[in-house]
Formats: structure tokens, C-alpha cells, sequence
């Protein structure tokens, strides 16, 4: 399926594509790290507060919009005609992606039980969870510019 309209724009999206992925990846490789720290903050402290204003922001204001806007954007570029849906490395893609939104929706859980000064996992789980994120951008990065199949 293709919108014809859709076809002048492919650079335009593929450049908001870009952005929103930088924004999105920014927040995946940030928020694990305030959680290791957070780990060590008294619940009750300013400091353990001070962590759960910088999470929640960074979850609502950057990396929510940012993972939407990156599907939007990267299920436009198809839809535009300038990639075909048939492509190998566009579902091998799609297939690691959905595994780096399921690590965005796990750490909103994680997110939610420091909010709650419910946390029970440790430093050593968070830097861990931390790792996810890197070794997935590393591989859709590589797959998708150099589309090996
Ligand atoms: C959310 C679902 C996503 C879809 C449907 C998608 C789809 C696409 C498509 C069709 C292109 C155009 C390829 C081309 O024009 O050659 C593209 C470009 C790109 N995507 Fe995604 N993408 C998604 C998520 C991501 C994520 C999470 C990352 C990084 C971690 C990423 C990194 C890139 C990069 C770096 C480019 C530019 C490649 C180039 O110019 O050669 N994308 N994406």
C-alpha cells in the first residue's frame, strides 16, 4: 500500500525519521542511568524526588512523543513509496524495534514503582537494562543503512 501524496516528502520524513530517533534514543540510554542512581536515593529524600521529576519528564515530554513520532515517520517513508514493505532488512527492523518499544513500556514499570518508592530490583538489574538499548540502536543502525538483505 502507498499515498501517492506521500512521495515528494521522503526526504522530509526520513530527515523528521532522524530526529525523532535521536530524541527517542536520547531518553532509552538516559533514563536507565537515573535509575541506577535513584537506587541509592532514600526514599523520602530531596534527592529521591529530585530523580522522580527528571524521570517523569523525561518519559512525558521526550521520550513519549519521540517513539511515536518515530514510527509515524518510519511507517510514512513505506507508505511514500520509497522503500517497498517487501524489503528483508525493513521487517528484520520492524522485529527489533518492537523489541526496543517493549523496553520503553518496561521501563515506564519501572518508572512507575520509583514513583510509588516501590523499587526493589538493584543498581547491577538497571545498568543491565541499560545495555538493551545500545546493542539494539547498534544493530537497526547497521541494518538499515546497509541494507544487508
Ligand atoms: C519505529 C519503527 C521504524 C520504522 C518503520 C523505520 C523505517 C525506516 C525507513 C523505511 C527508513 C528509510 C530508509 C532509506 O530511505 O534508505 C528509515 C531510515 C532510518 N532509520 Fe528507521 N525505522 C523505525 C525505527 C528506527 C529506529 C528505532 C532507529 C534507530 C535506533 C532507526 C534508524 C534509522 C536511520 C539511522 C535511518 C536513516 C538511514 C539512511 O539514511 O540510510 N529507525 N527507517
Amino acid at each position: 500500500m502507498t499515498l501517492e501524496f506521500l512521495a515528494p516528502w521522503y526526504p522530509t520524513l526520513k530527515a523528521l525519521h532522524i530526529v525523532s530517533v535521536i530524541s527517542w534514543m536520547a531518553g532509552l540510554l538516559y533514563l536507565p542511568r537515573l535509575f541506577v542512581y535513584h537506587c541509592s536515593a532514600e526514599a523520602g529524600s530531596v534527592q529521591s524526588e529530585t530523580f522522580k521529576v527528571m524521570e517523569r519528564r523525561l518519559l512525558r515530554a521526550i521520550m513519549a512523543p519521540a517513539s511515536i513520532a518515530t514510527w509515524v515517520f518510519g511507517l510514512a517513508i513505506p507508505l511514500s513509496g520509497a522503500i517497498a514493505w517487501t524489503d528483508g532488512w525493513l521487517h528484520a527492523k520492524l522485529a527489533l524495534v518492537v523489541l526496543l518499544t517493549w523496553l520503553h513500556h518496561l521501563m515506564v514499570r519501572r518508572w512507575k514503582e520509583f514513583a510509588a518508592d516501590a523499587n526493589t530490583r538493584s543498581h547491577r538489574y538497571y545498568r543491565v537494562l541499560n545495555e538493551g538499548p545500545t546493542v539494539l540502536m547498534l544493530i537497526i543502525v547497521f541494518l538499515v543503512v546497509l541494507k544487508p538483505f
